[in-house]
């Protein structure tokens, strides 16, 4: 996602676009860019974070009351200048700003080219400004029609403030599927993603429906029509809450949005990649390197911490469902070790940031022994994603929490689908037993969104344990490196000791740990080797331990023997992970929030380690 801010009114636009740009931030940091009128059109746009933008900047023409800014989280074309927002029609008389996805830019450019247009980015957003000076010259009508007629050919999601050098006292928006509030100030309008640029100015403001445009002019009452060209009255509304809390969306901390973010993050995870009514799931970053996977000798997935986990998840899918040997390799070991590496190796690079630098010497390492390197990233055009011969984006969203959520489930995703693709290409699955799974992983955000509901439940058994000095999560099988996950989630963000498990393994030591004051967290679906999980369960309650159990919706055999269950939908083994992670991101949260730890940014972590 981006982040929009556009000004129209009595005073200088720059100082408030590139104050609204920093509110912004968090919604996307790849690049940064602001148009102003006065006379010209000047305009400035650098990759890089907003402070780049305003250094850059620094001395240099932005006069103006009208102006539009832009904050960048790629997805069409990687971060540099170029695909930088303001982008501008062929005459430089039109520019936009846009947050959201055009899903039908290929026809429309493809169109578009063969009229003549030059390109001179990869984004879909450039396409949409050719578009509406296309029609605004060939339909000879005035801009407000030429933007109506425009999102009329436009399929996809879009949040838009357009201006045009002609008029600087016209400003146009528009929305769908892509949020937009338009503050209603003295005499003045300010247009963007969310409240955070506005409330500092006014807060009266009027949220704008899908397909509904506003024409804003200088000095005169907001008029608000449908792309339908139906005429609609403007609702006026009132801001009640503080800037802090509107950048976290309402939430407390950024990781208690980031885990509710998550039905949606893996819904974007997958959007245009899984089709259960087509029978396919495609990975098109990795389309011509599928044969490559098949035919490895072995899979090598290199990582750190969370990214790590996932990359233990996937070994468990890749292992059992395509049968090709996966090592997990800790990305800070893996570089050192003088590991042996094959030609006919594929090496999967793992990593949220894109940036960690222990992941990145390794997958070097590995790409100058010869092997195929693929990358599962979140930030497009990251140097790990660079440096990879090929890969999928999560397409999670920016994750502003140190401890990391949503980028886990997406990562997990990522390697489900990945699985699930190959099994049948490799036709180790059947095409019913495929069909499953794809109508199993479409419906996994509607579970997470169940499983969020526990969230009150899970909060009072936090209560119970947040004074506690260590805690031992146990999981066998696919959901071991879930208890890994939720033991990494507890120490990083309320500074317990936590250590993760196989359960059968706690039998050979960690069991003398365990007394009255021990919680032990036990991942115990209704799958596999159940009854296996139940042995362990019991184990711990013979010495008195406190066991919080993960279960299936309807468990009586571990409800019988925890002392706290918290149930989740009952989902093929293969997307436990995917279900059982949840609880545990939400008791790590409330334990570290009673202890009054910085859950945001934790004591001595950083967001991305890119230093040895
Ligand atoms: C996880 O909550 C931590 N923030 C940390 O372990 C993180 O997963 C690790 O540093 C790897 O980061 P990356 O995914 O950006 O490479």
């Amino acid at each position: 996602m981006c982040g929009i801010v556009a000004y129209l009114g009595e005073k200088q636009a720059y100082p408030i676009l590139i104050a609204g740009l920093h509110r912004l931030e968090y919604r996307g940091y790849d690049s940064a860019g602001i148009a102003i009128i006065n006379g010209n059109l000047n305009y400035y746009k650098r990759k890089g974070k907003v402070a780049d933008l305003e250094k850059f900047i620094n001395g240099r023409d932005v006069k103006g009351t009208i102006g539009i800014a832009h904050t960048r989280w790629a997805t069409h074309g990687e971060p540099t200048d170029e695909n930088a927002h303001p982008h501008f029609s062929q005459s430089g008389n039109l520019s936009i700003i846009h947050n959201g996805i055009i899903e039908n830019y290929r026809t429309l450019k493809e169109e578009l080219v063969r009229r003549g247009y030059i390109f001179t980015s990869q984004t879909d957003t450039e396409v949409l400004i050719h578009l509406i000076d296309d029609i605004k010259k060939n339909e000879k009508v005035d801009l407000v029609e030429a933007v109506r007629i425009a999102l009329n050919q436009v399929v996809g999601a879009y949040a838009i403030a357009v201006i045009s050098r002609e008029n600087k006292d016209l400003m146009i928006a528009a929305k769908k599927g892509s949020p937009l509030v338009i503050g209603i100030g003295e005499n003045e309008f300010i247009v963007a993603s969310d409240a955070t640029p506005i409330v500092e100015h006014t807060n009266k403001v009027i949220y704008l429906e899908d397909e509904e445009m506003a024409i804003l002019r200088r000095g005169e009452e907001i008029e608000i029509k449908t792309i339908k060209n139906i005429q609609k009255t403007a609702y006026i509304q009132e801001l009640e809450i503080s800037l802090d809390a509107l950048e976290k969306g309402g939430f407390d901390h950024f990781m208690l949005k980031e885990i509710y973010e998550q039905p949606h993050s893996v819904n974007e995870c997958m959007r245009g990649r899984l089709y259960p009514k087509k029978g396919i799931v495609t990975l098109g970053g990795i389309l011509n390197h599928e044969q490559k996977i098949l035919n490895a000798r072995r899979i090598i997935m290199v990582a750190c911490g969370t990214s790590w986990h996932a990359a233990l998840v996937g070994e468990y899918l890749i292992e059992e469902l395509l049968r090709i040997p996966v090592e997990v390799e800790y990305a800070s070991e893996f570089r050192y070790r003088k590991p042996i590496i094959y030609e006919d190796d594929v090496v999967i690079a793992i990593s949220q940031s894109g940036e960690t630098a222990d992941t990145l010497a390794a997958l070097k390492l590995a790409k100058s022994k010869g092997a195929t390197i693929l990358g599962i990233c979140n930030v497009v055009g990251s140097t790990i994603a660079r440096e990879t011969d090929a890969g999928i984006y999560t397409h999670a969203g920016p994750e502003i929490g140190v401890a990391s959520t949503k980028a886990f489930t997406a990562q997990v995703t990522i390697l489900t689908m990945i699985a699930i693709r190959l099994a049948f290409k490799k036709g180790r699955i059947t095409q019913s037993q495929h069909q499953l799974y794809l109508e199993g992983l479409e419906s996994i955000p509607s579970k997470i969104e169940e499983v969020l509901k526990s969230n009150d439940l899970i909060r009072k058994i936090a209560y119970e344990y947040k004074d506690a000095r260590n805690a031992l999560y146990l999981g066998r099988g696919i959901n071991f490196p879930v208890a890994l996950e939720g033991a990494l989630k507890l120490k990083e963000i309320s500074y317990i000791h936590a250590e993760g498990y196989p359960a059968a393994e706690m039998k050979h030591g960690p069991i003398a740990l365990i007394d009255a004051e021990m919680p032990v967290v036990v991942i115990a679906p209704l799958k596999g080797i159940y009854e296996k999980v139940v042995s362990n369960i019991e184990e711990v309650k013979a010495r008195k331990g406190n066991i919080i159990a993960i279960v299936t919706k309807g468990d009586t055999q571990v409800r019988a023997l925890a002392n706290h269950v918290i149930e989740i939908p009952d989902v093929d083994e293969i997307f436990t992970p995917l279900i059982a992670t949840i609880p545990l991101q939400l008791l790590a949260y409330h334990i570290a929030v009673m202890r009054n730890c910085n859950v945001d940014q934790p004591r001595n972590l950083a967001k991305s380690v890119t230093v040895e």
